[in-house]
């Protein structure tokens, strides 16, 4: 894992926001495809990357996206799904095609089969270059609560009572929030190429000591990604704060930036 500790989320989305430009580089004319996910967390990072598309003409303009999850129940253009947060927070406001921008359909008359058919439609496009993830204070990722299978895929599944809490706070009521999301799995996830992670706050403190340093386990969803080969992990100082390397983290990271290693004169 490559492990930034910083100061704040907009110093992390810097950090987030050079890994998308350098996906979108290495693909070159064909496009990338971009994993997005929804939440507080990559919103920072989605407000860099429209700031360098209108300063810096950072273009999008073939590549294609896929969403995390949808809730289960939302219609596709509700206040609250993530079809609409995501247009509404990024991608219409750069140059990707609309048409581009895919989520599992929440409203979907078979959740079950709308469920099989996204893994083959990430399939059909290549597979996912680059994956943004969030993490829950639980340690989901999407919506991949604890006990979920390690190798799991794209199912229908039921959210924790703390996830209805934490994201009560977009809905006016607890109840409003729907029970049920359509989630990419964990093994749908680590079928992306690159993955990066970001996570602020003290809430989140737990969960990222776990990502990290804990045991890969059902009960912390996120260690799963210490299986995969190529992980940027992104965290602000209090989220990092339950780390017991953290030093050693931040010693990797002043060396790799004083002293880069250049592959090319090895
Ligand atoms: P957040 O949610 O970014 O809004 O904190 C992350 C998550 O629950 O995956």
């Amino acid at each position: 894992m490559e492990i930034h500790i910083v100061a704040d989320a907009e110093a992390g989305a810097q950090v987030v926001a050079d890994t998308f430009a350098r996906t979108l580089q290495e693909a070159g004319p064909s496009g990338a495809v971009l994993g997005l996910a929804t939440g507080s967390s990559p919103v920072p990072t989605y407000t860099e990357l429209i700031r360098r598309h209108r300063e810096e003409g950072l273009s999008f303009a073939d590549s294609r996206a896929f969403l995390l999850d949808e809730y289960v129940g939302l219609p596709a253009g509700h206040d609250q799904s993530y079809h609409r947060f995501i247009r509404e927070n990024f991608t219409e406001q750069i140059d990707i095609d609309d048409a581009a921008v895919v989520s599992p359909n929440g409203a979907a008359a078979d959740p079950i089969a709308e469920a099989a058919s996204y893994d083959r439609r990430i399939a059909e496009a290549g597979g996912v270059d680059l994956q943004i993830l969030g993490i829950g204070s639980n340690g989901h990722i999407a919506f991949n609560e604890p006990g979920s299978s390690l190798n799991s895929r794209t199912r229908v599944v039921g959210l924790t009572r703390s996830t209805i809490t934490d994201n009560s706070r977009y809905f006016d009521s607890p109840v409003d929030v729907p029970v049920r999301a359509l989630s990419q799995g964990l093994g749908t996830i680590l079928e992306a190429r690159r993955i990066v992670l970001t996570a602020t706050g003290a809430s989140k403190a737990a969960a990222v000591a776990q990502l990290i340093e804990g045991a890969i386990s059902s009960r912390w969803p996120a260690t799963v990604l210490q299986l995969h080969p190529d992980v940027v992990v992104v965290v602000d100082e209090a989220a990092a704060a339950e780390l017991q390397l953290a030093d050693d983290y931040r010693y990797a990271r002043r060396l790799e930036i004083e002293n880069p290693l250049d592959v090319t004169q090895v």
